[in-house]
């Protein structure tokens, strides 16, 4: 499998570094536009290759899309991060410029890849390199849910911890439904579990409230911490991607992807667990959602219905 890693900043290296980690792709493309970093990042990549034990190759390349040519799969890293007390949506204007001419350019040389979204406002930059490629939805989808689903069950897994419930992450199972955004996404408490134990049974509602909260604002966190947008979840998140992609695993991940009519909803891109193997996306998976769960959903698919409309112009 050949890869392509649009972006070498701290997420794109981060995917690149951990693609080849997992020793899954034969060839791993990063490309940027500022002169000398991706090669000097893919060097490194490669100087650990020994002491690491992986065989991947990976290349950096300064604005070469003909180096990117007939690439499985191309991850989309490009554009601004946002600042400490920004919000992800904030950045529509000036990502949706970059993501349509990176995702046009990146088509051109490989016109059978799956694309994987990561640039923020994610949810609306997914929509827009659909929108204005017009790949099936299949191969467009957006990173988001798998990044607030690992965020959740860390948090789900420190609460059981303070509560005397020992857990580690992935004990936890639990999902994250609706927009890649700080206020509306959905952390789906009602069917989370530690082990196959509702976790509604062993945290009180003060404490899933808490975890909810901490989830929804796990990236607006980090983002106060190191100035800048994270990088380690994000990057192994679209390489966890990548991966399901490559071995048509057909994992359930919880991913952005344009809705035909599943959850009641069409005509945008939004989190839903879906069935990921070699073509991309294979089927939404359904949860039935009730009561207080449905109506945050529907509240979330009103706010990404938001954004994407201020894409104007770039839809075209
Ligand atoms: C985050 O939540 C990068 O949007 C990403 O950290």
């Amino acid at each position: 499998m050949k890869v392509t890693v649009v972006g070498a900043g701290n997420v794109g290296a981060t995917v690149a570094n951990v693609v080849a980690l997992k020793k899954f792709a034969r060839e791993v493309v990063l490309i940027d536009i500022k002169e000398g970093v991706s090669e000097g990042k893919a060097m490194d990549m490669m100087q650990c290759s020994h002491a690491l034990n992986f065989d991947t190759t990976v290349k950096g390349v300064t604005n070469d899309y003909s180096a990117t040519a007939n690439s499985d799969v191309v991850v989309v890293t490009s554009g601004l991060p946002r600042k400490p007390g920004m919000t992800r949506e904030e950045l529509v204007g000036v990502n949706a410029k970059i993501v349509k001419s990176v995702v046009e350019q990146a088509l051109k040389h490989s016109p059978n890849a799956i694309f994987i979204i990561i640039s923020n406002p994610m949810d609306a930059m997914t929509y827009l390199a659909l929108k204005s490629t017009g790949l099936p939805r299949n191969r467009v989808i957006g990173m988001g849910g798998m990044l607030d689903s690992s965020r959740f069950r860390y948090y789900l897994s420190e609460a059981l911890n303070a509560a005397g419930h020992p857990a580690t992450p992935s004990d936890v199972d639990g999902m994250v439904i609706g927009g890649h955004n700080d206020k509306t996404m959905v952390p789906l408490v009602s069917i989370a579990t530690l082990r196959g134990i509702p976790v509604t049974q062993l945290l009180s509602k003060e404490v899933l409230a808490d975890v909810v909260q901490k989830t929804k604002v796990g990236g607006a966190t980090l983002t106060g911490l190191l100035g800048t947008s994270a990088w380690y979840a994000p990057g192994a998140s679209a390489a966890t991607l990548v991966e399901a992609i490559a071995l048509d695993s057909k994992k359930v991940i919880p991913c952005c992807v344009y809705l035909e009519g599943e959850y009641g909803e069409k005509e945008l891109c939004v989190g839903v667990p879906i069935v990921l193997g070699k073509d991309g996306f294979e089927k939404v998976v359904d949860v039935k959602l009730e009561g207080e769960e449905k109506a945050k959903f529907d509240e979330s698919v009103e706010a990404a219905r938001a954004v994407n409309a201020q894409l104007g112009d770039a839809l075209k």
